[in-house]
C-alpha cells in the first residue's frame, strides 16, 4: 500500500499537531454549550476521532453516511444519504466533521438538510480543504490544511475505499487510477 504513494504531502505528526490547534479553537468556541458534533462517514471518521479527544467541552456525538464520488476521483454531483443522523438537530448548535472539502457539493447538500431540520447553528470543520475544486460558493468556518489540486489519500481519504488507514496525506501514484 506504502508503494502505491508517489509523495506525502502531510506527515502523521504535522496532521496531529493541527488537531490540537483546531480542538483548542473548538474548545474555546463552544465553552458553556454542549455541540452536536456530526461525522461524515466515511471519510471523517479517523479526523472526527482524533478531533474529539481534544474538545474541552461535553460533545454530543451522531454519524451520517453520505456519499458522491463511489470508485471514481471525479464527484458525481449527486449526493446519496447511505445512513441519516439517529438524533433530532432542533435547536442543537451542530458542528460538522468533514475529512476533505473539494467541490463543496457534500457539504452544501448537508447543511441545507439540517438548516431545514432548524438546527441553532451549523458550524463546519474541515480538516483539508482543496478550493480548487469549488463549484459551489461555500468556506468552512474551521479548516485545517489547504491542499493542492491533486488526488490524494490518507487520513480517511480512500480511492476506490483503499488508502483510508494510511495515518498521512499523499499523493497516490498515477498509475494506480489510470490502470
Ligand atoms: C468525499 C469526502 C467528502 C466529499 C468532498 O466523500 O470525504 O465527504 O467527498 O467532496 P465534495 O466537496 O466534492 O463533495 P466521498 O463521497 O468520497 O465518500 P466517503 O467519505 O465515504 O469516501
Ligand atoms: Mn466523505
Ligand atoms: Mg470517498
Amino acid at each position: 500500500m506504502q508503494n502505491d504513494i508517489q509523495e506525502i504531502l502531510i506527515s502523521e505528526e504535522e496532521i496531529q499537531q493541527r488537531i490540537k490547534e483546531l480542538g483548542a479553537v473548538l474548545s474555546a468556541e463552544y465553552v458553556g454549550r454542549t455541540p452536536l458534533v456530526i461525522c461524515v462517514l466515511k471519510g471523517a471518521f479517523i479526523f472526527m476521532a482524533d478531533l474529539v479527544k481534544v474538545i474541552t467541552v461535553p460533545v454530543e456525538m451522531d454519524f451520517m453516511a453520505v456519499s458522491s464520488y463511489g470508485a471514481s476521483t471525479k464527484s458525481s454531483g449527486v449526493v446519496k444519504i447511505i445512513k441519516d443522523l439517529d438524533v433530532p438537530v432542533e435547536g442543537r448548535d451542530v458542528l460538522i466533521v468533514e475529512d476533505i472539502i473539494d467541490s463543496g457539493l457534500t457539504l452544501s447538500y448537508l447543511i441545507e438538510l439540517l438548516r431545514n431540520r432548524n438546527a441553532a447553528s451549523i458550524s463546519v470543520v474541515t480538516l483539508f480543504d482543496k478550493p480548487a475544486g469549488r463549484t459551489v460558493d461555500l468556506e468552512a468556518d474551521y479548516t485545517g490544511f489547504v491542499l493542492p489540486d491533486e488526488f490524494v489519500v490518507g487520513y480517511g481519504l480512500d480511492y476506490a475505499e483503499l488508502y483510508r488507514n494510511l495515518p498521512y496525506i499523499g499523493v497516490l501514484k498515477p498509475e494506480i487510477y489510470s490502470k
